[in-house]
């Protein structure tokens, strides 16, 4: 590593910097991965600079021309970082008045490292949000495609983890399409307050350069530029709220990875997860491991743990920019490649997912999960919801004593408890009846689930 002062702000330093400093305060490490948003950063920059006459045409098609350069040059491996030159913004200046001499000490007219580096972070966010919005439609897609296929088989549906009553699995899907549609709406809730140039704050003033940020902005794809640059080149709230974001998608993906880890087990046995998607064991034979949905499981930790370093960070930072804020990246980055991760590695996985339809329908047969339905029953025969309730709690006490479920009890039988029950009253007790009886929006009943994949997907196209 090179022992001189940085060449970029050296002037009034009499000694070179520490290197363990340098090394210490140095950046490029990891924000070289938004080199190629930075270099789109500049030529909008340099366009606009000769636009007001700061720049003549000359001077920024060279400035160009060798920005274009040395983004090939990264895009083929072949850029040298220097952790002497601290930054990602500072490597590429560097380079590039390398290329071609004194022009490129012109590019850093009217702007600031601190602008800049609050405008790379949206633009090269900007990119990863729409990647991610992508992956969300495409995991809603296979949810919905599973959920209409498997819209008549039944489960049993839980509360505490206790049998409680039946509901389609198709149901069951379209509660996880539910949860991943709210957070592709906060997606693009979050997308919209980002999408402002902070460019033109310079450091934290404003220039004296006759600069137009309007330009800037629609060049860059920005809905506006933003209103204060004290504010502009300090804040990391669109970070939090992106972190935010991905916390809640990760704590939906660990509920879904907790049912797919569950529905997987040998006491359970409900689905088949492609071999594709498991490991095995190298001293248990027989195994066959969950591993994806246990590892994104996993994952949500670190997404949560960003979130609060995030949060943390911001956290009584005085007015404007501090150095404190270089910090904001590496808990984003990982945020970004976890969520990039699970989100497609859970697109993969949800359409091949095989329901053991047997099983399921095995399960949902025992705990009694048609209780409600009798007591449904008996209060349209006239009977008090309470005194309903308490004849069917005996059916049930008999049933387990008899190890038999209520649908295999005898009329003569069910009648002990309450002589309002008739045979009609087996249409209700099956699994069947009882699932198509939920039949209004929301309910589990099949042609309730097979309307609400055809709802979710005309809203799916409708903000495509
Ligand atoms: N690497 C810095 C960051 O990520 C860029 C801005 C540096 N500005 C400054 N005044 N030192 O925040």
């Amino acid at each position: 590593m090179s022992e001189s002062t940085n060449q970029s702000w050296g002037g009034r330093f009499s000694e070179p910097t520490d290197a363990f400093v340098a090394r210490f305060t140095a950046s490029v490490d990891f924000d070289q991965r938004m080199a190629q948003h930075d270099i789109q950063g500049s030529i909008a920059h340099a366009t606009m600079l000769a636009g007001v006459g700061v720049l003549s045409e000359e001077e920024r098609d060279v400035i160009i021309a060798g920005l274009k350069e040395i983004s090939e040059e990264i895009a083929r491996g072949e850029f040298e970082w220097s952790v002497a030159l601290e930054d990602v913004h500072m490597n590429i200046e560097a380079r590039l008045t390398a290329k071609i001499g004194i022009t490129g000490k012109k590019l850093h007219t009217g702007r600031s490292r601190n602008d800049q580096v609050a405008t790379d972070i949206r633009l090269y966010l900007r990119d990863e949000i729409d990647a991610i919005d992508a992956e969300l439609t495409r995991l809603r897609e296979g949810m919905l495609g599973l959920a209409e296929q498997e819209a008549d088989t039944i489960m049993p549906g839980f509360t505490h983890l206790q049998s409680a009553q039946p509901v389609t699995f198709g149901h069951h899907l379209l509660a996880w399409q539910e949860m991943v549609a709210r957070d592709q709406d906060r997606l693009r809730d979050c997308r919209v307050r980002m999408n402002v140039l902070p460019l033109g704050a310079a450091a934290l003033a404003g220039t004296t350069f006759p600069i137009d940020r309007h330009v800037t902005s629609e060049l860059l794809g920005f809905d506006r530029p933003t209103e204060n640059s004290l504010d502009s080149v300090s804040d990391r709230d669109f970070a939090i709220e992106f972190t935010s974001f991905a916390s809640l998608l990760m704590m939906h993906l660990s509920r879904m990875s907790e049912e797919l880890v569950l529905w997987t087990s040998a006491q359970f046995d409900f689905i088949d997860l492609p071999d594709r998607f498991c490991t095995g064991s190298s001293i248990m034979p027989q195994k066959k491991n969950p591993d994806v949905p246990e590892l994104v499981r996993g994952k949500t930790g670190r997404v949560y743990g960003h979130l609060m370093s995030l949060l943390t960070l911001m956290k009584s930072q005085p007015l404007a920019y501090n150095k404190d804020n270089q910090e904001d990246k590496e808990p984003l980055f990982d945020t970004i490649d976890t969520v990039r991760g699970s989100l497609r590695a859970f697109a993969d996985m949800i359409p091949a997912i095989r329901a053991k339809s047997d099983n399921m329908y095995a399960s949902a047969s025992k705990g009694f999960a048609t209780a409600t339905d009798l007591a449904d029953y008996l209060v349209r025969k006239g009977v008090a919801f309470r005194d309903a309730h308490e004849i069917v709690g005996k059916s049930v006490a008999f049933g387990i004593e008899q190890q038999r479920d209520l649908s295999e009890m005898t009329l003569a039988e069910l009648q002990q408890f309450s002589d309002t029950i008739e045979q009609d009253v087996f249409d209700v007790l099956t699994l069947e009846g009882s699932v198509a009886a939920r039949n209004h929006i929301g309910g589990t009943a099949p042609n309730q689930v097979r309307a609400a994949v055809q709802r979710a997907r005309d809203a799916l196209a409708s903000r495509a």
